[in-house]
């Protein structure tokens, strides 16, 4: 059985997979722990300890194989298969999400795309057909979708969650700025860009701070 591994971790391991990848892409075939660690700015022992994590993956005076750990990294993530996804909620965030192609390359196949405004039904964004929220449940049942993305607002959202579950999703990526109230067996990934912001602007203004409150040099 796979050894539990904890949620710091695996939040570092979409990361070392990105840059693994462009490694790979570059031809680079092995990489030392040192060299990783300046190129990713994340010390060479977190480095080793992490992957330590799930075997180690690398050798005394080798260093690691970097296919073989990006294959590695790729599997814990779930990425060594396809996933099928639908998106609830057509607007400005559901039709960037499903012109992104990014995701496919990885696995991510966006199927159906759903939205509760009938001006949209029947439109297609990059072929993908917009339909009517009453056609959901069904088509989760006869695509074997496994991914929900809810790009929809707050109010109608935790109610759209429900219907998900009872359709059999397991897995939700909700944009939607509120808590869902899911099953144990159901993983939801919040994501709040504006999170990301506010850090940004933090440190922004703590680095403004620290500037001003430094002593001059020229006095
Ligand atoms: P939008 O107004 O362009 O699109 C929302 C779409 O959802 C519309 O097409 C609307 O008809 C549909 N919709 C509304 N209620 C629905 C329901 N109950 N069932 C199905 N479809 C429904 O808005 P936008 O810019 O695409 O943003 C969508 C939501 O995501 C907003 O509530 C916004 O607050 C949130 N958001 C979250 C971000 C994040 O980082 N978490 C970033 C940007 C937006």
């Amino acid at each position: 059985m796979e050894k539990e591994i904890s949620q710091a971790v695996i939040g570092r391991l979409p990361r070392y997979f990105r840059f693994l990848g462009e490694l790979k892409d570059q031809g680079v075939e092995r990489i030392s722990s040192q060299e990783l660690s300046r190129l990713m700015h994340v010390t060479a022992s977190q480095i080793r300890q992490d992957f330590n994590h799930f075997g180690g993956f690398g050798q005394q005076g080798y260093g690691y194989n970097v296919e073989y750990l990006y294959t590695a990294i790729g599997r814990i993530l779930g990425l060594d298969r396809k996933h099928h996804l639908i998106i609830i909620g057509a607007g400005n965030l559901g039709q960037a999400l499903a012109n992104y192609m990014n995701f496919e390359r990885r696995g991510f196949l966006f199927t159906g795309i759903f939205d509760i405004n009938e001006a949209l039904h029947g439109r297609r964004i990059r072929g993908i057909q917009v339909r009517p929220m009453e056609e959901m449940q069904d088509f989760i049942r006869e695509n074997d979708i496994d991914i929900a993305v809810l790009t929809i607002p707050k109010d109608g959202a935790v109610a759209t969650a429900e219907k998900l579950v009872e359709a059999g999703i397991k897995a939700i990526w909700n944009f939607a700025h509120v808590d869902l109230d899911v099953p144990d067996d159901v993983q939801v990934e919040n994501v709040h860009l504006s999170d990301s912001l506010f850090r940004l602007s933090y440190m922004a203004n703590r680095y403004e701070k620290q500037k001003k409150a430094a002593p001059r040099d020229d006095r």
